[in-house]
C-alpha cells in the first residue's frame, strides 16, 4: 500500500514538473512571438549626431523609410521660434522633406536656402515653410527628442511636444 502511495505521488510530481516546464516554454514561446523583431525595434528611430554638423550645413537622412532633413542654421538664417529645434547655442531646422502638394520630395539649394520642389514649382523656406506655388502647409516636423548632442528621430521629447503646442 505505501509503496502504491509513493509511486502515485512520484507519478504526480513526474507530470506537474512535466506540466510546468511546458507551460513555461509555451509562454516563452508566446512572448517571443508577440515582440517586435529587433529590426523593427532599431528601425522606429533614427539618431544624428548634431555635434559634427558645421553652419550652415545640410544633411538628409532616413526615418522610417522617409527623407528628413536636418539644416544647422547660421546666425543669418531667418529664425523661426516655431519650428527651430535648439540644442546648445545652435539653432536647427528638422522637417519631413516631402511636399505638402502632392508629395514629390524637394531638393534644398543651399545658396538661396530654399526647397524647391520639381513637380508643381512649390518652394520652402529653410524652416520648411511654404513661400511659394501649391502646397498647403509646411513640411511636417517628426517626432523627436534630444539626447545631448543628439537628435532622436521617433521619440517624442519635450522639445517636440513644446513645438506642436503640447507642453
Ligand atoms: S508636389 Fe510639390 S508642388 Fe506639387
Amino acid at each position: 500500500m505505501a509503496e502504491n502511495v509513493n509511486r502515485r505521488d512520484f507519478l504526480g510530481m513526474t507530470l506537474g514538473a512535466v506540466a510546468a516546464v511546458g507551460v513555461g516554454a509555451s509562454l516563452v514561446a508566446m512572448k517571443s512571438s508577440w515582440d517586435p523583431l529587433p529590426s523593427v525595434v532599431s528601425a522606429g528611430f533614427t539618431t544624428v549626431d548634431l555635434s559634427s554638423m558645421q553652419e550652415g550645413e545640410y544633411r538628409q537622412v532616413e526615418y522610417r523609410g522617409t527623407p528628413v532633413y536636418v539644416i544647422k542654421k547660421t546666425t543669418a538664417m531667418q529664425k523661426c521660434e516655431q519650428r527651430d529645434v535648439i540644442v546648445g547655442e545652435s539653432s536647427f531646422s528638422v522637417g519631413i522633406q516631402i511636399c505638402t502638394h502632392l508629395g514629390c520630395i524637394p531638393s534644398y539649394d543651399s545658396n538661396s536656402t530654399e526647397f524647391h520642389c520639381a513637380c508643381h514649382g512649390g518652394r520652402f523656406d529653410a524652416c520648411g515653410r511654404q513661400v511659394f506655388g501649391p502646397p498647403p502647409s509646411p513640411m511636417v516636423i517628426p517626432p523627436f527628442k534630444i539626447d545631448g548632442t543628439k537628435l532622436v528621430l521617433g521619440e517624442e521629447g519635450p522639445e517636440y511636444l513644446k513645438l506642436i503646442g503640447k507642453a
